[in-house]
């Protein structure tokens, strides 16, 4: 299993404050925000890792987290860190694609640069066989998000990317596991109306395909891509400390 955190995109709801720096190196209470995913992957065990940011400001992510040395998993042991570049903001599944190359044939877990999770899905990303898995959590404004349409017995039917009219109060969350193949579905996607490579049409293809696995997020979660959930974030992880 290896780990992707995607951190490219152009934070412009958060303009001004990311006129001059990337979103995802501001502060999340007392740490950079990317620490947060970093940590999400390393409390799975997950030992390679790959970030993948825009070209403004790839440099400060080097300068922040180097080689991986200084990050360490549960058993003591350090991760390793390499770096990619998305030139343009075409969506977060044509990011995961710049990935193809550094998972190969392994099994990989992607975790938003911007989503800050307290929980720990160390056994559930160990665990993982094949298909994919997405992470929801019940939320009161689920319009902003993914929202999947979840049966009795906690199997997902269907996605839908930011809808109208919402068919749940499930938010798919932005941590995702996937097999080798999730690279032959992006290479076939079509971009959205709002021109983006959407994970939420990978999602789809795995679901239509009967390989996909749902796990509610108990703890707390927010993204932070906005002035409200970037002060929520930083609420919620203040408050736990
Ligand atoms: O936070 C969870 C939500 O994230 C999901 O519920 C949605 O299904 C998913 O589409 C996504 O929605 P957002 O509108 O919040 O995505 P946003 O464009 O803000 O991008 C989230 C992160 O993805 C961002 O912090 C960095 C990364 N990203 C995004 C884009 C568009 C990239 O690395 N490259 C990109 O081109």
């Amino acid at each position: 299993m290896k780990g992707v955190i995607l951190a490219g995109g152009m934070g412009s709801r958060l303009m001004p404050l990311t006129k001059v720096t990337n979103k995802h190196l501001l502060p999340i209470y007392d740490k950079p925000m990317i620490y947060y995913p970093l940590q999400t992957l390393m409390q799975a065990d997950i030992k390679d890792i790959l970030i993948i940011s825009g070209p403004h400001h790839a440099g400060d992510f080097l300068h922040l987290l180097g080689s991986g040395k200084d990050f360490a998993r549960p058993n003591g042991k350090r991760i390793k860190l390499t770096y990619e570049i998305q030139d343009e903001a075409g969506g977060i599944a044509h990011a995961l694609g710049l990935a193809r190359d550094f998972i190969d044939d392994d099994d990989c877990t992607v975790i938003l640069g911007d989503n800050i999770f307290e929980d720990d899905f160390g056994a559930t990303i160990q665990n993982f066989k094949k298909g994919a898995a997405i992470f929801y959590k019940e939320v009161s404004d689920p319009a902003r998000f993914g929202v999947a349409e979840i049966d009795k017995a906690g199997k997902v039917l269907s996605i839908e990317e930011k809808p109208q009219q919402p068919k749940s109060n499930y938010a798919v969350t932005g941590l995702y596991v996937y097999d080798h193949k999730v690279f032959e579905i992006i290479k076939d996607l079509k971009p959205s109306g709002r021109g983006e490579l959407e994970i939420t049409d990978v999602n789809n293809a795995y679901i239509q395909a009967g390989q996909m696995q749902a796990h509610e997020v108990e703890g707390y979660w927010s993204d932070a891509g906005t002035f409200e959930s970037l002060y929520k974030a930083s609420s919620l992880v203040r408050n736990k400390n």
